[in-house]
């Protein structure tokens, strides 16, 4: 694996590439790096002749100064589990390689930036937007991979690319999750033992609520029902919802493919999850 600082030597990279008719894979990270990633630069492997994984705590989408400043770091060991599933570029660069100049753009994402992470975030997605348009223009890949395990930005990724003609195709991985169930996030590691017990909480929240909508029961009486039991088995709740897949709008009666989102605090550490409801 070639490791790359600067947006020059990719360019480089990328031209030498092209003349061969190579096609380029592209797994953008912020590092401290688990299954979830790998399983990402896995399938682009799969998928292309070349893959680039980018590592780069980007801070303009942290809009708490604090999560942003103990976000784990570990570049050498992220490397080595890169070599194991031979990616061919890791990509880490500076931030000002990435911003040269100070990235002041509103980003058009739709109304699925709006809810959610981007009520409960305010500006997250502007920055998540703004490094990942940079980041397809230096790397320019054919194909990006994205984890399912963050939805909401799944869909605002489609929207950028849409909106701003990003001539990138994105692509969608499964969760990956422990034995247990806990959705694998670099923030895990941050959990104390009995916070990552607690954490469980929110993957047999999601099936149970599966589980209820399959029975028939009506989408806002589940969301307040796990919502409730959430509460009251001591799970600090930021929301718990049922939207429909295609797009977060809130269900009604003709929706077919509904996905409930759930998000809380453990400790100090916040996670996120969700749950396609009606495939599986
Ligand atoms: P990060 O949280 O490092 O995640 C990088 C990619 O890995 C994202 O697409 C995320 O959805 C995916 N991922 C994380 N955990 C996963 C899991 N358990 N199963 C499957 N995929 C998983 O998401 C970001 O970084 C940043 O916002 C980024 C897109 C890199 C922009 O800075």
């Amino acid at each position: 694996m070639q490791r790359i600082t600067t947006a020059k030597e990719i360019l480089k990279i990328n031209r030498d590439l092209r003349n061969n008719g190579a096609r380029i894979g592209f797994v953008p990270t912020m590092g401290a790096l688990h299954n979830g990633h790998l399983s990402l630069v896995k399938r682009a492997k799969s998928e292309n002749d070349a893959v680039v994984c980018s590592i780069f705590v980007n801070p303009t989408q942290f809009n708490e100064p604090t999560d942003f400043q103990r976000y784990p770091r570990n570049l050498e060991k992220d490397a080595e589990l890169l070599e194991s599933v031979e990616c061919d570029y890791l990509f880490a660069p500076t931030a000002s390689e990435i911003y040269p100049i100070p990235d002041q753009t509103h980003y058009e994402l739709g109304s699925v930036s709006e809810e959610l992470e981007g009520k409960h975030r305010p500006g997250h997605f502007n920055g998540v937007a703004s490094v990942v348009k940079r980041l397809f223009e230096i790397v320019k890949p054919d194909r990006a991979y994205f984890g399912l395990k963050d939805y909401q930005q799944y869909l605002v990724i489609k929207n950028l690319v849409e909106n701003y003609n990003l001539p990138v195709e994105v692509i969608g991985c499964p969760i990956i999750r422990s034995e247990e169930g806990l959705a694998m996030s670099s923030r895990n590691e941050l959990l104390g033992k009995t916070e990552a017990e607690h954490a469980l909480k929110l993957n047999e929240s999601l099936k149970r609520a599966q589980k209820l909508i399959e029975e028939g029961k009506p989408t806002q009486e589940v969301e307040s029902t796990i919502s409730k039991d959430l509460s009251s088995q001591g799970v600090d709740l930021e929301y718990f919802e049922i939207r429909n897949a295609g797009d977060l709008s809130k269900p009604d009666n003709s929706s077919q493919s509904l996905v409930a989102l759930v998000a809380a605090r453990f400790g100090k550490i916040r996670l996120i999850d969700n749950m396609n409801l009606t495939s599986n």
